[in-house]
């Protein structure tokens, strides 16, 4: 099939899109970046390239950036389906505009392209946290009047309605990662976002207490709750079920790609406090009010906007990724401690 993709130099965008070549599709990618481009070009099997497009575009501008001959071209070249993987992923209020620009507007840019080419079908890449603040969501779209945690959740959930108002142009199927992590058997991840960048601030913090040997003995508190449990997805079952997608999605389905056996945050943190061989690391609630060291003000505070997760576990419903996964034999994912810690054990 011929698949036009945005967020090709992304973290998932890479994935699906080295997966999709894999199993013998065509790929137009859109991107801005030219350097990058020609980064994941060389991260391409030569025997692939042959069906690999590049295309400079920006999701941000109308027409996503193309001109007229480029979306003659794609039209010409009759587009099956088109991933939309681009976004901007910020919890920082600062971002706001940049926010609903890139994720909302952008993604109006995008559905208007995908009209103007003819394309048969939209899989739009969402996320789990359009749930907002509530503990329990169905594969179903949420309403907007809700209270979110962040911009960035918000800016996904409009990005959702938006894409099912196309839903009488063309075929339209929205997935909802949760956490995305590592490769489960490679535990590689090339992203600083979520739990990676919690895991650079770690590392820095290790480089400071190795300076300093007294802080070095003391405990070091990092506020976060330990009973509750955090919805992490490998990589590369993320991008298995969007590729599987392309055979088995149906259209107006919403797919909820989480786990069902999420760790605690105690057990996660375990790992990584192993991984980094950081053993005074210990978690306090964080409601905490008692005394912080500096060096603890200055790793907690960055790290609050995630306390929201931190706060309340989430029981995400994904019968409809179930079926999708039996239908095309992707085994049931299991997200034991093995795979944890074959995947945090990379990021040392
Ligand atoms: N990572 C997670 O834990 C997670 C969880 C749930 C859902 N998701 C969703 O999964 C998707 C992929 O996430 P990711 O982790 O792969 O993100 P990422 O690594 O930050 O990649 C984002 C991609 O979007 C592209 N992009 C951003 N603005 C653009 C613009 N104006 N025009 C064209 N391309 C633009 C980036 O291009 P540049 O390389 O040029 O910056 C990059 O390729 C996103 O929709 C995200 O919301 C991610």
């Amino acid at each position: 099939m011929n698949v036009l993709l945005t967020g090709g130099t992304g973290f998932v965008g890479k994935q699906v899109i080295l997966g999709l070549l894999r199993t013998g599709h065509t790929v137009f990618s859109i991107i801005r970046n030219t350097r990058k481009g020609d980064k994941l070009l060389a991260s391409i099997p030569t025997e692939h390239r042959g069906r690999f497009h590049i295309i400079e575009g920006d999701i941000s501008l109308e027409d996503v950036g193309l001109s007229q001959d480029a979306i003659m071209t794609l039209k010409q070249n009759q587009i099956d389906a088109v991933y939309h993987m681009a976004a901007y992923l910020s919890f920082d209020p600062k971002d706001k505009d940049k926010t609903f620009h890139i994720n909302v507007t952008g993604t109006k840019y995008l559905l208007e392209l995908t009209k103007k080419i003819s394309a048969k079908r939209f899989f739009h890449v969402s996320t789990a946290y359009t749930l907002g603040t509530e503990v329990y969501a169905k594969e179903e779209l949420h309403s907007l009047d809700r209270s979110f945690v962040n911009f960035y959740e918000e800016s996904k959930c409009q990005a959702e309605h938006l894409v099912f108002s196309y839903a009488d142009q063309f075929d339209v199927s929205i997935f909802r990662p949760s956490i995305i992590m590592g490769d489960s058997k490679t535990g590689e991840a090339d992203t600083s976002f979520a739990l990676y960048g919690i895991i650079k601030s770690l590392k820095l913090l290790k480089r400071r207490m190795e300076r300093s040997k007294q802080t070095y003995d003391q405990p070091f508190k990092l506020l976060c709750n330990k009973e509750t449990h955090q919805n992490f997805v490998p990589v590369d079952f993320v991008s298995e079920v969007l590729i599987a997608g392309l055979k088995y999605a149906k259209k107006d389905q919403i797919y909820h790609l989480t786990t069902n056996n999420p760790p605690s945050n105690e057990a996660l943190y375990m790992l990584v406090k192993e991984a980094l061989g950081i053993q005074s690391l210990v978690l306090v609630p964080t409601t905490y009010d008692g005394e912080l060291t500096s060096e603890e003000k200055l790793i907690n505070e960055p790290l609050r906007i995630f306390h929201p997760y931190w706060e309340r576990t989430i029981v995400f419903d994904n019968t409809n990724t179930q079926h999708l996964c039996k239908e095309a034999g992707i085994p049931p994912l299991n997200t034991d401690i093995d795979m944890l810690q074959r995947i945090i054990s990379k990021s040392e």
